[in-house]
């Protein structure tokens, strides 16, 4: 029997590796349906390579150039945030989740209503609503199964053991491209300096949080819903190859890691079968080419996200959900070249000190407090980035 998939942001980078493992495996998957936003040539193509039952747009404004480029096939077409959740609802074995950002919280949530199990990409759905998401697929008996490397690595080596026999988690981070920067220098960092990623090729939104280290915060935030061992017990570590994915620490003196090349096919294949293995098509590891491999402590003056998570997650209640939003409005605003490299930080920073001051720091019980915060947090953050925006303007 075929296993049958959905994927929410098939046409980014996590989608299009999802499809490249489904390609190398035609005998193993079957695609369910496939859901994109703006680019509607790989939605179009993918769609008819991989004959769905069911093609979305989140755009409403696509709906009509994606039923164009699909005539004549019987592939069931979609747009808008219905259609989305209507796939996402659909029977299926897995939901594959990489849609970026927030907009990936209300169809996971979807896939879980359904009691479809989950391979979670987006990190953001449990760094906005951790606890409400996570007893939500408990209560469904939905599994989360982290496609997150750092996350997959973790879940490997801990599979055979209880949480209470761990002494720490250490998540690793690549250091990003401004890892040897000086203050002065990370000060004039250029967009095109940001993109450039060392060792991943990953969507725009997440190659900026690697390089500002707040998706090494953002992961601390999901390692601590994933993994229920507590905040003290979760490190970060600078490993600047990217071949140790992350590593647990044992009470005995054991140290388990997960090693791979830097492809996120390898954890795409092992959420997508797990407890199974499959031949994932990836560069294998060659340990003796590599030679060295090294390890350093994260510089929080020049990264400050880290810090700024960790903090976020201690003050609890809505202080993860206010960070997320404001780190997505700040990293939208330096995509958009409104705001500087060092900004991003800032921003985020102020708008956390705002809804401290003005009550929003605040416990959140169910999914319509959370997004209340939100759309707080990205109002005020909107607003804060006009003082912080590059005279050029
Ligand atoms: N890339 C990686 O290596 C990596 C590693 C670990 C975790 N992650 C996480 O995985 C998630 C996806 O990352 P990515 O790098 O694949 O991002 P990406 O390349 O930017 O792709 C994002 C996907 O989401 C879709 N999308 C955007 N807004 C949407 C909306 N409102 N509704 C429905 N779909 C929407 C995009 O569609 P269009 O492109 O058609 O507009 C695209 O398919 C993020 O949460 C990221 O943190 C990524």
């Amino acid at each position: 029997m075929k296993k049958k998939l959905i994927i929410l942001g098939a046409t980014g980078s996590i989608g299009q590796s999802t499809l490249d493992v489904v390609r190398h495996q035609p005998d193993r998957f079957e695609i369910v349906a496939l859901v994109g936003n703006q680019n509607i040539d790989q939605l179009a193509a993918d769609a008819k390579e991989f004959n769905p039952q069911f093609v979305v747009t989140a755009d409403d404004k696509k709906l009509e150039d994606l039923k164009v480029r699909l005539a004549g096939t019987n592939i069931g077409i979609g747009a808008g945030e219905g259609a989305v959740i209507e796939a996402a609802s659909m029977p299926a074995d897995m939901v594959m989740a990489a849609i970026v950002g927030t907009n990936g919280l209300k169809p996971t949530l979807a896939a879980i209503d359904a009691g479809t199990p989950i391979g979670l990409a987006n990190k953001e759905c449990l760094v906005s609503a951790g606890d409400l998401f996570m007893a939500k697929a408990k209560a469904a008996g939905v599994p989360i199964i982290p496609v997150d490397s750092e996350h997959s690595a973790i879940f490997q080596c801990i599979e055979q053991h209880n949480f209470n026999e761990i002494d720490q988690i250490t998540l690793t981070a690549s250091g990003g491209p401004f890892r040897t920067y000086t203050v002065e220098q990370m000060a004039s960092v250029t967009l095109e300096q940001a993109l450039n990623h060392p060792n991943w090729s990953m969507g725009p939104k997440v190659t900026i949080d690697s390089s500002t280290l707040m998706n090494k915060g953002l992961e601390l935030i999901e390692a601590y819903h994933l993994f229920p061992v507590g905040l003290d017990k979760l490190k970060t570590i600078v490993h600047p190859q990217s071949i140790v994915h992350s590593y647990v620490s044992y009470i005995d003196g054991s140290v388990l890691a997960q090693l791979g090349v830097p492809s996120m096919k390898t954890p795409i294949a092992h959420a997508m079968v797990w407890p199974d293995r499959i031949k994932a098509p990836v560069e294998r590891l060659d340990l003796a080419k590599i030679a060295t491999l090294t390890f350093e402590e994260v510089d929080p003056v020049r990264f400050p996200c880290i810090k700024l998570a960790r903090t976020a997650l201690e003050t609890g209640g809505s202080g993860p959900t206010i960070l997320n939003a404001a780190n997505e409005i700040a990293v939208a605003e330096f995509l958009s070249q409104r705001i500087d490299y060092v900004s991003i930080p800032v921003l985020i920073e102020q708008t956390l000190e705002q809804a401290g001051t003005q009550g929003m720091l605040k416990p959140v019980n169910n999914i319509d407090d959370v997004w209340e915060v939100d759309r707080y947090a990205r109002k005020c953050a909107m607003e804060l980035a006009q003082g912080l925006h590059l005279t050029i303007c």
